[in-house]
């Protein structure tokens, strides 16, 4: 089978390892790509929004089944475009993307389908949100409705802070066009949890549990990143926690897409928190987390393309998903300066090591190939990946391989998985 993953980050990289262990896949092409999606598979230079472009190619080399792994492309509607145009591919269509794609829209589905969340209300013009923002307890929320790269969420401590909110979003429009509308939210606490998933959109299989470090900085202090490294399985998700979710949350909210005409075909990515008064939906992602896929994928025991091929023909009920009994760490390696200001361009050294050592991933993110060399290219470089045989070893194993790699101006978290120390 040849395989097509559209995508250029550390969670394709995750994707395309698990594609190339895979007995049917003999072929494997990476849209764009990096440099090292490029040891394992074809890089193509063709980018991820290039939709037509991407369908021709795929139509060409007769692929026979493309993963889209990034959001973007996803909510654009890529899906639908590769159907049309007969090929077989892996993500929800257009009108089930929506579910990422518009943090309104999926409120308002959790309301009207009774799936636990924070109170919220939803505003079109500033003048309104302002006006309620008067009122409203403190802290809140603050989210521009569509996507932001992950950083159109701001939690507001004072009165003032909210204004400003509602000015840079709604108004300066900082968001771009994802802040026309704006999402007004309760504040929550609790430990967060990321929970990935299939569906064909029938059933859902939910994989192991994983937990992102967001904030750039030791002690989640700075400010809000992609993700800075990710821990799996999570202590926090416990047989509790997952037997109130499957009843309240997975198969609800597959059940809720299928009746609104919907059907969504795909990963959903569940950002959970562990509240006081139980597990709530914090957001819902069309596809892997990233740095998420770095821990979960390589603890999956199944063959993933086989899983998403089930997924795309409907019978996801015909398969159990697997785990290894261990643990998986991921530690980010990035550029320092990120997520602001960070120079690109240095030699990286070191990768050799992963390619012979077991249990040892190095997914790389921002990298480039300059003179035959690797470079960085990037603000989150590479990502450092450890199994153990629980986390505290696969911590120790993941900081230990980091050390492995050296650039200039490499900077990582220290701190990354420390959570569990409290368990
Ligand atoms: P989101 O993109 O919606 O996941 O939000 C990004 C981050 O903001 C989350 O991972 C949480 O840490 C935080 N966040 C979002 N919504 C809330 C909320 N209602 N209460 C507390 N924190 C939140
Ligand atoms: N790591 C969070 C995300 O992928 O959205």
């Amino acid at each position: 089978m040849k395989v097509l993953i559209v995508g250029s980050g550390g969670r394709e990289h995750a994707i395309a390892v698990s594609a190339a262990k895979s007995p049917d896949v003999e072929k494997l092409y990476c849209a764009p790509g990096n440099a090292g999606i490029g040891r394992i598979a074809e890089c193509v230079p063709i980018g991820a929004m290039e939709f037509e472009k991407l369908a021709a190619f795929a139509k060409e080399q007769a692929v026979d089944f493309t993963i889209i792994g990034m959001d973007d492309p996803l909510v654009g509607g890529i899906v639908d475009v590769f159907e049309a145009a007969g090929l077989k591919v892996f993500g929800p269509r257009k009108n089930a993307a929506i579910l990422e794609g518009s943090k309104a829209f999926s409120k308002d589905l959790m309301k009207k389908y009774n799936i636990p969340t924070a109170a919220y209300e939803t505003f079109d013009d500033p003048v309104d949100a302002l006006a309620y923002l008067e009122t409203a307890k403190l802290p809140v929320v603050l989210k521009a409705d569509g996507l932001a790269l992950g950083k159109g969420v701001l939690i507001c401590n004072t009165l003032e802070e909210a204004k400003e909110g509602v000015k840079s979003i709604m108004e300066d429009k900082k968001f771009g066009a994802a802040g026309n509308r704006m999402v007004v939210e309760e504040f929550m606490t609790g430990r967060e949890v990321s929970v990935l998933s299939f569906t064909d959109g029938k059933t859902i299989r939910i994989m192991s549990s994983a937990q992102d470090h967001k904030r750039a900085k030791d002690g989640d202090q700075g400010l809000n990143t992609g993700g800075m490294g990710t821990f799996s399985p999570s202590p926090f998700y416990t047989k509790e926690v997952d037997a109130f979710c499957q009843k309240y949350i997975y198969q609800a909210t597959v059940d809720a897409m299928a009746a609104e005409g919907r059907q969504y075909v795909g990963v959903i990515f569940f950002g959970l928190m562990l509240t006081e008064d139980g597990p709530k939906v914090l957001e819902y992602n069309a596809r892997f987390g990233d740095p998420e896929a770095q821990v979960v994928l390589p603890r999956m025991k199944n063959d993933m393309v086989e899983v998403m091929r089930a997924c795309v023909e409907g019978r996801l009920d015909e398969i159990q998903l697997a785990f290894e009994d261990n643990a998986a760490v991921c530690v980010v390696l990035a550029s320092d300066g990120y997520p602001v200001a960070y120079e690109k361009g240095y030699p990286i050294e070191g990768l050799e090591r992963f390619e012979k050592t077991e249990d040892y991933y190095c997914f790389h993110a921002g990298t480039a190939l300059k003179d035959g060399k690797i470079v960085t290219n990037g603000g989150r470089v590479l990502g450092v990946t450890a199994k153990g045989a629980d986390l505290k070893d696969a911590r120790r194993k993941a900081y230990e391989a980091a050390d492995w790699v050296q650039f200039e101006n490499k900077y990582m978290r220290h701190d990354i998985g420390k959570a569990i120390d409290d368990v």
